[in-house]
């Protein structure tokens, strides 16, 4: 069976993945601080803004909009005008995960996807999560299975420290791990992507060279 796809966004990535992510389906995006996983999931949504489809962004820090789009705009994939006509919508769930319940965040997440109807959603990070629910598993649980009932292609950020690749408790539920990696060499830190699981498709497993640049992210040819 072939499976339907969207493109990632990200320069030289689709080719490593059978053309895209798979529809629909829950990729975690990991790597450490300053990593790029906030650019890499600014790109996705734009990519789809491009294409008409709608991008849904859920903030789980206490970061306004407006800061967020202020480090984003120095990007030049980045297009405001997909912001102002509301084809990528921004929640914000700082606030309420001090002061909610669980299943009350659940169902606001589940409220907002259902007025806004996204082909694209993005969870920025997942781990900040963590100290304020009472059973984080559960939540992830709960959280991937609302998402498994849509057709969208959700991308999860989770932060990890040097020693780690991907946060254990969300990859196993995910469909996709993609994780960013800065390494010190001599001098200098230099950035690698690597595919670790993308179900459904014959990736590379290759640690593949990638770039920030004032054009965003791009997936440069594996050395390796
Ligand atoms: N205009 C730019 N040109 C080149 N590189 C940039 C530019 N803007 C940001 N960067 C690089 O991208 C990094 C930030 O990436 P990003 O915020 O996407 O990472 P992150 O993994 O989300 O980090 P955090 O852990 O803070 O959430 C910066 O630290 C910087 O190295
Ligand atoms: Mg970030």
């Amino acid at each position: 069976m072939q499976i339907s796809r969207i493109p990632t966004g990200i320069n030289g990535l689709d080719s490593l993945i059978e053309g895209g992510f798979p529809i629909p389906s829950i990729i975690l995006i990991s790597g450490s601080a300053g990593s790029g996983k906030t650019t890499f999931a600014f790109q996705f949504l734009i990519q789809g803004a491009k294409r008409g489809e709608k991008g849904l962004y859920v903030s789980t820090l206490s970061e306004s909009w407006e800061w967020m789009l202020r480090f984003m705009s120095t990007f030049e994939f980045f297009d405001s005008k997909y912001i102002e006509d509301g084809t990528i919508e921004y929640l914000d769930l700082g606030k309420d995960l001090a002061e909610m319940e669980e299943a009350k965040i659940l169902r606001k997440i589940k409220e907002v996807v259902a007025r806004t109807m996204p082909q694209r959603i993005v969870i920025d990070p997942i781990n900040v999560v963590n100290p304020y629910v009472k059973n984080y598993r559960q939540f992830l649980f709960d959280l991937v299975t609302m998402l498994k009932e849509l057709s969208t292609v959700t991308l999860i950020t989770g932060e990890v420290n040097e020693r780690e690749k991907y946060p254990v408790d969300v990859g196993y539920t995910a469909d996709g791990i993609i994780t960013l990696i800065m390494k010190s060499e001599e001098n200098i830190i230099k950035r690698y992507v690597q595919i670790l699981k993308m179900r459904g498709t014959a990736h590379s497993l290759s640690l593949h060279p990638l770039e920030i640049t004032s054009e965003g992210i791009e997936v440069l040819r594996a050395r390796f």
